[in-house]
């Protein structure tokens, strides 16, 4: 099981007193990215203020990611049109998975909110199969609940 006490705490830090959104989302994405060897994909995706079905890709660590994803498609878009988080143990095995790169083998993807309002999802991809559970989960809503504030 992953331990997040760190990096939350260095995430806190981080962000303390820094009030610009895409500093903060790139701060996140960077320390998530950091500090687990098997987070090979770990960044946002946001809705596109100007086709508001529609996420945009953020700030990342990565290989490239496709740059759009319409609400209800693949894991991202599914999150964000159920405003929940979504787990894949095996990426091969959900229909409609948008394969940005073939090294990935799972995948969690959390919603950001600001207030009521969903801001994006935080998307992390993983080289392994089934490493993601409830305790990333937990871990990865709070820190996500961070980025708003
Ligand atoms: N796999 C994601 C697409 C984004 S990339 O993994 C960076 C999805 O199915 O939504």
């Amino acid at each position: 099981m992953r331990d997040y006490t760190d990096v939350e705490m260095q995430i806190c830090g981080v962000l303390e007193g820094e009030p610009n959104r895409t500093a903060r989302l790139a701060t996140v994405a960077c320390l998530l990215s950091q500090a687990f060897e098997d987070f090979y994909w770990t960044g946002f995706y946001l809705v596109d203020p100007e086709k508001p079905d529609e996420l945009v890709v953020g700030p990342y660590q990565g290989t490239l990611g496709c740059l759009r994803i319409p609400f209800g498609e693949g894991v991202c878009g599914a999150a964000a049109a159920q405003r929940r988080t979504v787990v894949v143990a095996d990426v091969h095995a959900f229909a409609g998975h948008i394969a940005c790169d073939a090294a990935s083998e799972s995948e969690i993807v959390v919603p950001v909110f600001d207030g009521e309002t969903l801001i994006g999802v935080l998307d992390v991809d993983s080289t392994r199969k089934d490493t993601f559970g409830k305790a990333d989960q937990v871990a990865l809503e709070r820190i996500t609940g961070l980025i708003a504030a």
